[in-house]
Order: structure tokens, then sequence, then C-alpha cells
């Protein structure tokens, strides 16, 4: 199966990276570096040449630009990246159902997919939270499937990320349907008594993948596994 780097040497030295043409959901609670990620996976597609467009509806492209000049990284340069800012849309989408008292802003994750250029072959969406809100379990279920079928339609490869809290809110029932899971979250290392960060790999289909807890940090240049991996494949 073909793959795109994540952009984490010791992941991709692992099991070469994220499928292409399939989805892959980040969840995690705040701070846990979940955009830090999404940055990073973006740049990475850059740099193997694809069209990359990164979905923020959390977040202005002014704050991403920022975030990845402090990671010390140019992902503009080549031409390759499109930053969608969707933060300004989602306001006015709430100002009118408001207004209006109508529901247009809740829930529409297919409304998501007018936003994807023509031609994208990597997306990040960061994040899919705002959408979910006030969406019944089985809305979430049926638009998140209908998201998926439609970008498995188009072959583009997709990194969605959703908050730990709307994940468990709807019982993790995202995890299902997609193709690859992470999951991001801090630990207390019961050896050393330190507080960590570490990421699991929760699913990845036709793939070996270590069922262990990896250790990792957050430094200029992103994010970086410090834990050994040992996996009994
Ligand atoms: N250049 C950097 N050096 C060290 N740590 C950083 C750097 N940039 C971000 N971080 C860490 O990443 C955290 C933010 O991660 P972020 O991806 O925004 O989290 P999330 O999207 O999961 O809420 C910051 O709180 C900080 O601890
Ligand atoms: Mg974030």
């Amino acid at each position: 199966m073909e793959r795109i780097k994540i952009g984490i040497k010791e992941l991709d030295d692992l099991f070469g990276g994220i499928p292409v043409g399939r989805t892959t959901l980040l969840t995690g609670e705040a701070g846990c570096g979940k955009t830090v990620l999404g940055l990073q996976f973006a740049r990475s597609g850059c740099e193997q040449g694809l069209k990359t467009v990164y979905l923020s509806s959390e977040e202005t492209a002014a704050d991403l630009r920022l975030q990845c000049t402090a990671l010390g990284w140019d992902l503009e340069k080549k031409g390759l990246l499109t930053f969608v800012e969707l933060l300004g849309k989602r306001t006015k989408q709430i100002e009118l159902s408001v207004r209006i008292g109508s529901d247009v802003a809740k829930g529409n994750f297919a409304g998501l997919i007018e936003h994807i250029p023509d031609g994208t072959q990597l997306l990040i969406i960061d994040s899919l939270g705002p959408y979910a809100a006030d969406v019944t379990a089985y809305d979430f279920k049926d638009q998140f499937d209908l998201l998926l079928y439609n970008l498995a339609e188009r072959q583009i490869t997709c990194l969605v990320i959703l908050d730990a809290a709307t994940s468990k809110h709807f019982d993790d029932m995202a995890m299902y349907s997609v193709y690859g899971a992470i999951r991001l979250m801090r630990r207390d290392n019961p050896f050393t008594g330190r507080r960590e960060r570490a990421m699991e790999i929760v699913k990845m289909r036709s793939t070996a993948t270590p069922v262990e807890l990896l250790s990792y940090k957050i430094s200029k240049g992103g994010i970086s596994l410090t834990s050994q991996i040992e996996m009994d494949v």
C-alpha cells in the first residue's frame, strides 16, 4: 500500500506513513500537539510534492503561520500548501443561525467538502469538533461516514483532527469508521514519576503497529519520539 510519510522519522521508519487515499483520525486533549502534528504532516506532504490543504476551523491562518515559524518551518514556500480558514465562515453561520433560528451551523460536515479545492491530494481538517456541537450520535455517525465516503471518492488522503472531549462524547465512534486512528495524551510515567507526552497508534489497518504508548516531545522542528519502539511482529 502506498503511504505518505507523517514527518515523524521514527514512525515513518517503522511503518512508512499514512495510507494514501484513506482517512486517519487524530484525537487528543487541548495542548497535546494535534495542530503541531497536523502541520508536520502538511509539511511532509509538501516535501513529497503533494498538493496539500489545511482546513482550519479553530485558528486563523495567521496564527498557524506563527506556529510554523516557531517550529522553524516555512510551509508555503513551495506553493504546495493552502490554508483554508473556516473560522470566519463559521462565525457568520452561527450569527445567521442565531438570527433566523435555523440549524445551518450544526453538524454540517458535508458543507466542509465544498471548501476542499479541486486537485487536493493531502488534506488536514483541524478540527471537526466545532461541527459536531449539538449533533445526535446518530447524525454524527451518518455525517462522518458521508464525509469519509466523499474524501475516498476524491482519492484524498486525510488527517481529521477531533478533540478528545467530542470524540468521547460520541463514544469514540469515529474511530470505527476510519482507516487509522492516533491518540495523543499526557501521562505520568510510573518509572520516572514525571509527566510526559504519549501517543497511541489505536489502529492502522493493514499495518503492523506497536501496541505500547510511545513517548514524544514537541520542540523546534516539531514532534519526535523519545521512547524506543519495541514491536513483536
Ligand atoms: N516550537 C515549540 N517548541 C516547543 N513546544 C512547542 C512549540 N510549539 C508548540 N509547542 C507545544 O505544543 C503545544 C500546543 O500544541 P497544539 O498542537 O496547539 O495542541 P492541540 O492542537 O492539541 O490543542 C503548546 O502548548 C506547546 O507546549
Ligand atoms: Mg489545535
